[in-house]
């Protein structure tokens, strides 16, 4: 057994650098935690020897300078007897660092910040890591294009995937770490500044006013969102969820079809979509089980630099592209929302099983339509099968596409395709049922492909390796079944 007691207080400077393991061991004081929590595609990603509890943020951005500035306190339990540990954190400068209000040493090695505390931490003990920084946070800029941080013309606007959280607070940065959040932002008095979860207050002071969400249900790093700029922020309840939308007022003076000045408004559309969304959860909740959490809403800014809608637990973020129409607009509401079930709630174990988030979200849009009278199912998944076996289309396996068609087309359509052929393959009855009791009996667990063929076999009483490797794991276009 370790014990504190016996851990003589090394000057940090003397500690940080050793990091051997062996020497560590002969202190007594334990070992490193891992640099990352084991992800194939993103080794780095999170970080191993502690399960963070809950993230309490406190920042200030000021749109005039674009700089964030503040204190993360990270309440953490460690899963093992740990002399350091690492957070993930990308840019911004560190302003000081204690563990459990003491000191602590650290260095920055890339985006890993490593930790060395006074003292080692005992395997099951809480500790809280307090970081107070500053800095202009970076947009990030990958295979997938724009994400992240943006700077808008009004304030920012924070929506990534798979990473987004490290580039504006020291995090746990995989979604196999699940946290509350408390999230106060600090902005110049006029504008708004909105998160995931419940609204607790805004309070003015001079200024400035600061503005309290809290998310209680555990939620991963790379949803939480933030939005900051001039905002008409609407709540409301329905069905027992309360709602906060939040829509930038220019919205209302961009045409939603750029082809007809005359037409309705993207916030208009916008408006129409989101009010449509106490409707889309009852639909969701009779396919999927209950709604997972206790707020809901959506944001929209007019920033058009976001290209891509996100999933944000309780709140996801559009751009104001998605409102083009109130077809589509409805139609991403859908996804995002399924999303909330199979993503957020599901969370990846890790993100080789991307397919379990997105293919999931685009099959549900297919019933969607399907519903609406658009088009249904089957003719959708034929225009898709009708895709050239010589097609690239066919060359990603969804159920392992790697990091870089993470959200290619494969992904979505092919993952939703495969949801079809299982569909055929054990019938209306046991598919509807596989869906709902995935989402049940994973409830706020993370997930993998292997854990849903289970469930498929389990339910469907039916042997579906075969299928599942020919449609998920097959680079080449699969026969019909
Ligand atoms: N999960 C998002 C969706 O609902 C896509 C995120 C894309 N990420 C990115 N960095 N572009 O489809
Ligand atoms: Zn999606």
């Amino acid at each position: 057994m370790w014990r504190s007691v016996t851990v003589v207080a090394v000057t940090a400077g003397l500690l940080a650098p050793t990091g051997g393991t062996a020497l560590a061991r002969a202190q007594g004081g334990g070992s490193p935690g891992a640099a990352g929590i084991g992800d194939p595609y993103y080794p780095l990603d999170g970080n191993g020897g502690y399960d963070v509890q809950n993230y309490d943020l406190d920042l200030r951005y000021d749109p005039a300078t674009d700089v964030l500035s503040g204190q993360a306190a990270v309440r953490a339990r460690a899963t093992q007897d740990l002399s350091r540990f690492d957070l993930d954190l990308q840019g911004l400068k560190i302003a000081s660092l204690t563990v459990d209000g003491r000191p602590a040493a650290y260095r920055r090695d890339g985006g890993e910040l490593v930790v060395t505390p006074r003292a080692s931490l005992h395997e099951g003990a809480t500790f809280v890591v307090t970081v107070a920084y500053a800095g202009s946070p970076r947009t990030i800029h990958d295979v997938f294009g724009a994400s992240g941080f943006f700077h808008t013309d009004d304030g920012a606007l924070v929506v990534g995937e798979p990473d987004v959280a490290a580039t504006w607070f020291p995090a746990n940065d995989h979604p196999l770490d699940p946290a509350s959040f408390d999230v106060s932002i600090t902005v110049p008095s006029g504008l708004e500044a909105i998160s995931n979860g419940v609204l607790l207050d805004q309070r003015r002071h001079g200024d400035w006013t600061t503005w309290n969400w809290q998310a209680r249900e555990p939620m991963a790093t790379y949803l939480l969102g933030m939005a900051i700029g001039q905002f008409d922020i609407r709540s409301h309840s329905a069905g027992g969820i309360r709602f906060w939308n939040a829509l930038d007022p220019d919205l209302f003076r961009m045409s939603a079809d750029p082809g007809d000045p005359y037409g309705p408004t993207v916030g208009a559309v916008a408006t129409g979509s989101l009010a449509r969304q106490p409707e889309i959860v009852r639909w969701l909740a009779g396919l999927a089980g209950p709604y997972p959490f206790s707020a809901a809403g959506g944001i929209v800014d007019d920033f058009a630099g976001l290209e891509f809608a996100l999933e944000n637990q309780t709140r996801p973020i559009y751009p104001s592209s998605s409102f083009s129409d109130p077809l589509d607009g409805d139609l991403v509401i859908v996804h995002e929302l399924a999303h909330q079930w199979f993503g957020d709630d599901l969370r990846l174990a890790g993100w080789q099983h991307i397919w379990l988030n997105e293919g999931f979200a685009t099959y549900v849009e297919w019933l969607w339509q399907e519903r609406e009278g658009v088009r249904t199912v089957r003719e959708t998944f034929d225009s898709f099968y009708a895709t050239p076996a010589r097609d690239a289309f066919w060359t990603v396996a969804p159920g392992d596409p790697g990091p870089d068609e993470l959200f290619g087309d494969a992904v979505y359509y092919r993952g939703a395709m495969t949801l079809h052929a299982l569909r055929q393959a054990v019938g209306d009855r046991a598919f509807f049922a596989i869906l709902r009791r995935w989402a049940s009996s994973q409830a706020g667990d993370s997930v993998t492909s292997a854990e849903f063929i289970a469930l498929s076999e389990r339910i469907s009483g039916r042997q579906l390796d075969a299928l599942f490797q020919r449609w998920l794991f097959t680079p080449s276009k699969p026969a019909r079944a």
